[in-house]
């Protein structure tokens, strides 16, 4: 039997006992990871069991960032300052994504149901120009995508510092005093670290500085070494002791600025001092009864999750049932939609008008939904308004004892970012200004093809489409944290973590496991990852007329936590890469 039959049996079930299982307050099927076939070749498996613990969960990408997190947590501190402590650590563990040098985002819901959305976006330095990365022959060149002129003015510290003197409690430097130690004492070199490295040592080689750090010897550090960082360590040690205003006014602030001036990037004192990161309301989706709980721009994440949720909930999923070819086409055909409107309608709201209101109403869900054909797939150009895989962005999920849950974002954008490393202060510098439209209607890095909504201007943030979220279930209560990197495919991702929870119950774990799939309007077409479809679905979506292909990569790093009615906290750390969860 498979999942499929499982599910679909489960719900049958349901529907004895609940009218209208399609009305939007449906019963959350209750399945266990018993219950869940995966198609026999796929890799991962359902029944993996999470982490659980009762007193503070958190979930990274890096296990020695999860620890820095729970350390936090065991000192007293609570769900937010873990996510800042877990957030500098993983700028010294995870060069390839976290970050002082790139931005990010963080979405809460405190144990006193306060809800909040901290927008810490890199911005256009005050010299950017819409046209700045088209040359003479009307051509993209890459300068947006490696070196000095790719960087926007980094947002990471002055976003992690508001969110401190909001909601902390400990002493700010103690925040950073796991991050300090792993790039002072050094820590262990696995594969994991030696092969990113190597993967990106022709754009590291470029840089001397960056060659110095990453490539002693002119190659990667050997796996089992010490990897010692000591001009980060006292970049962090100068922001333990000064706060932000060390890194955007002092003498970090000066490297910074000389490092631009040596390799003809824009960023100089005065976009440094001006930087501010910004307090947003959160973008909220109604699902089902639950409250789904995510981030407005800058980034698209939470308006074009909330679009796809919209649209999927006239539509009875559970009857469908989980990964069959009639659910992922109606779940394809939202997607199609909502990132049309995205790459459309979505910039930074501080510079253009963007109808939110109008994209995230039930009324324009109930129009898109009413133009999806059951039995055809429709063609992408039909909703021509102008899609990315970047795989090096960064997500922390944590839950302290209190019930404050916090979900960060962050990203340097692809790996490595800019590939520039920070003379004297050690730290790399993103690639952000990638995520703009560099010219209307030519696919960016990732094969994003955006709008004017979404052009370069000074002081901009670029649109990204990190998606942190919080589920709230019917009682109102806090019941999953979640969050992934993967360019594009994160909305996608994050949709598919939110419909396995709500609409097929599916553990946590189990919901992280499990195969995905993705479509971002143009290409159109449905890919999905290896293995992770049986033939038989694939044909009947090619039957309605879908392109679908098989990736040969995976799709996205989920960290989620799920916290049960008597308050157990499950962590669920992705196995497609080296996500750790570790709870106490
Ligand atoms: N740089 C990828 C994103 O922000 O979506």
């Amino acid at each position: 039997m498979t999942i499929h039959d499982r599910i679909s049996r489960t719900a049958l079930l349901l529907l004895l006992v609940v009218a209208g299982c399609s009305s939007p307050t449906q019963t959350r099927p209750s399945v266990t990871e018993a219950d869940v076939q995966f198609p026999a070749a796929w890799r991962y498996d359902a029944r993996t069991r999470p982490v659980s613990a009762d007193s503070g969960m958190v979930v990274s990408t890096d296990s020695l960032a999860s620890a820095a997190g729970v350390e936090i947590l065991r000192a007293g501190g609570n769900a937010v300052e873990a996510a800042i402590a877990t957030s500098f650590a993983l700028a010294v563990v995870n060069p390839e994504a976290g970050n002082v040098g790139g931005g990010g985002f963080m979405v809460a819901r405190l144990a006193d149901g306060t809800e909040f959305a901290l927008d810490y976006r890199e911005q256009a330095p005050g010299g950017a120009t819409s046209d700045m990365y088209v040359d003479e022959q009307g051509r993209v060149t890459d300068r947006g995508v490696e070196g000095h002129l790719a960087s926007g003015v980094p947002g990471t510290v002055a976003g992690l510092e508001a969110a401190y003197l909001r909601y902390g409690e400990l002493p700010w430097a103690r925040l950073l005093e796991p991050a300090i130690r792993l790039a002072r004492d050094g820590f262990h070199v696995a594969e994991r670290h030696h092969n990113s490295i190597r993967d990106k040592r022709e754009l590291l080689s470029k840089f001397p500085t960056s060659a110095g750090k990453f490539l002693p010897r002119g190659e990667p550090p050997p796996i089992g070494s010490s990897f010692k960082q000591p001009y980060l360590a006292r970049t962090l040690q100068a922001i333990a002791d000064g706060g932000a205003a060390a890194f955007y006014e002092g003498w970090i602030a000066d490297s910074l600025a000389a490092e631009m001036r040596r390799g003809g990037g824009l960023i100089n004192r005065r976009d440094l001092a001006a930087y501010e990161a910004v307090w947003r309301e959160p973008v909220r989706a109604e699902y089902r009864g639950y409250e789904v709980v995510s981030m407005p721009p800058a980034s698209s994440g939470g308006t074009t999750l909330t679009q796809i949720l919209n649209i999927m909930e006239g539509f009875d999923l559970q009857t469908a049932g989980w990964h069959s070819a009639e659910a992922i086409h109606l779940a394809v055909e939202a997607m199609r939609r909502a990132y049309a409107d995205r790459n459309y309608y979505l910039g930074d709201t501080d510079f253009v008008d963007v109808p939110l209101a109008m994209l995230t109403s039930e009324s324009y869900a109930d129009s898109l939904r009413r133009s999806i054909d059951r039995d055809r797939a429709s063609v992408s150009e039909e909703f021509n308004r102008v899609s990315v895989e970047s795989e090096n962005t960064t997500h922390v999920s944590v839950v302290d004892v209190r019930g404050n849950a916090v979900a960060v974002t962050t990203t340097l954008n692809s790996g490595f970012g800019s590939g520039v490393v920070v003379r004297g202060a050690g730290f790399l510098l993103n690639n952000e200004m990638d995520d703009f439209t560099s010219l209307v209607g030519v696919p960016n890095l990732y094969g994003l093809v955006q709008g004017e909504a979404n052009a370069i201007a000074p002081g901009k943030r670029m649109l990204s489409a990190m998606t942190p979220t919080i589920v709230i279930n019917p009682q109102g209560r806090t019941e999953l944290v979640t969050g992934t990197p993967g360019g594009a495919t994160i909305i996608t991702t994050v949709f598919q973590i939110v419909t396995n929870h709500i609409d097929f119950g599916l553990p946590v774990q189990t919901s992280v496991n499990a195969p995905r799939f993705h479509h971002q309007h143009l290409p159109d077409v449905i890919r999905f990852e290896k293995d992770g479809l049986p033939a038989s679905v694939v044909a009947e979506l090619r039957s309605l007329g879908h392109e679908v292909s098989e990736r040969t990569g995976i799709s996205g790093n989920v960290e989620s936590i799920y916290i049960a009615p008597d308050g157990t906290m499950f962590g669920a750390a992705d196995p497609r890469r080296y996500s750790k969860a570790i709870g106490y």
